[in-house]
């Protein structure tokens, strides 16, 4: 029987994971590994651990394990590590690539929202500005999050992650690098802005989008329904709608009022499904299906 492992099966994501790898409709045995467990060999391991654990983890389980999906950051940039989206870069997945990295959460509304843009337009410039919901930063923050006087209850913070002294944080430059790398245009320019407001699940972004041509907006919301699991919305949609759906949505799509080459809209997704686990669960689905 073929065996996949999740690491960090108490956390935020590990929790989800298991519950998303049971959707799976293929013969394989789920084996649950928390802190101190000692891991076997593996057909698949997903790591949903922290970075220091990532990086401690990865290297030691090159020899026991035939492929690894790794959910945090350490690795999502190295090169020959793909960075993978099943719906947009599938084919980033070789039988070579031992590791397979899976994106941010804020990315993968934003890119999720391009990559059926890609073949009409060619991208200028690209700005958002995030609304990340508690459940982003792990248990702990979740656990904080419910006590009484939290930092965060009513209230938005300009700061995820850790801040760079160029005066960035490295939650925003994920938002550009991680972009370029899954979109596969190294040249383009995302301007981010990440902020962590006082909403318990579900991630969103107001984006604005500047290209060569000039916007279709029909042919836009088109491109967008045509999509897999992403869906224009003709009316207002907010986190504690899509909390629990597979779905990434898209809403409030506008023309800019001065520039024909610009448009606005607003994204809102599951961070622990689209944005973590669902896409897990999709990279070990396309693992299992092609090459273990
Ligand atoms: N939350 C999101 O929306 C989201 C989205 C995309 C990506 N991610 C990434 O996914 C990863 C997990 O995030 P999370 O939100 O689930 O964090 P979390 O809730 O803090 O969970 C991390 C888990 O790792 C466990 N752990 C620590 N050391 C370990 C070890 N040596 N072996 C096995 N397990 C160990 C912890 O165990 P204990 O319970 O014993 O402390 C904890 O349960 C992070 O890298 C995060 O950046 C998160």
């Amino acid at each position: 029987m073929k065996t996949v492992g999740i690491i960090g099966i108490n956390g935020m994501v590990g929790q989800k994971m298991q519950t998303e790898l049971q959707k799976i409709k293929l013969p394989f045995e789920i084996k649950t590994f928390g802190r101190n467990d000692e891991i076997p060999a593996l057909d698949i391991a997903v790591l949903c651990t922290d970075n220091p654990v990532s990086r401690e983890l990865a290297p030691k389980l090159k020899n026991r394990v035939k492929f690894m999906v790794d959910m945090s950051s350490e690795f999502r940039m190295t090169p020959g590590v793909p960075l993978v989206i099943p719906e947009i870069n599938p084919h980033a997945i070789t039988k070579d690539t031992q590791l397979i990295a899976s994106p941010n959460c804020t990315t993968t509304g934003l890119v999720m929202s391009l990559a059926p843009l890609k073949p009409f337009y060619h991208f200028e410039e690209v700005f958002f500005c995030s609304y990340q919901a508690i459940s982003g930063g792990g248990k702990k923050l979740l656990d904080e999050f419910h006590l009484p006087g939290s930092y965060y209850e009513k209230n938005c913070v300009p700061l995820i992650g850790s801040l760079l002294p160029n005066g960035h944080t490295s939650e925003e430059l994920k938002g550009l690098y991680e972009s370029r790398k899954i979109l596969e245009i190294p040249d383009l320019k995302v301007y981010c802005h990440t902020v962590r407001v006082g909403v318990e699940n579900s991630h969103s972004l107001g984006v604005t989008v500047k290209i060569k041509e000039k916007a279709d907006l029909e042919q836009i919301k088109k491109a967008w329904n045509n999509f897999p699991n992403l869906k224009y919305s003709e009316h207002v949609i907010t986190p504690k709608e899509v909390s629990g759906k597979e779905t990434t949505f898209i809403c409030r799509l506008r023309k800019d009022a001065l520039d024909e080459n610009v448009f606005h809209y607003f994204v809102t997704f599951d961070n622990l499904l689209k944005g973590a686990a669902m896409n897990g669960r999709q990279i070990v689905e396309l693992l299992l299906e092609r090459f273990v």
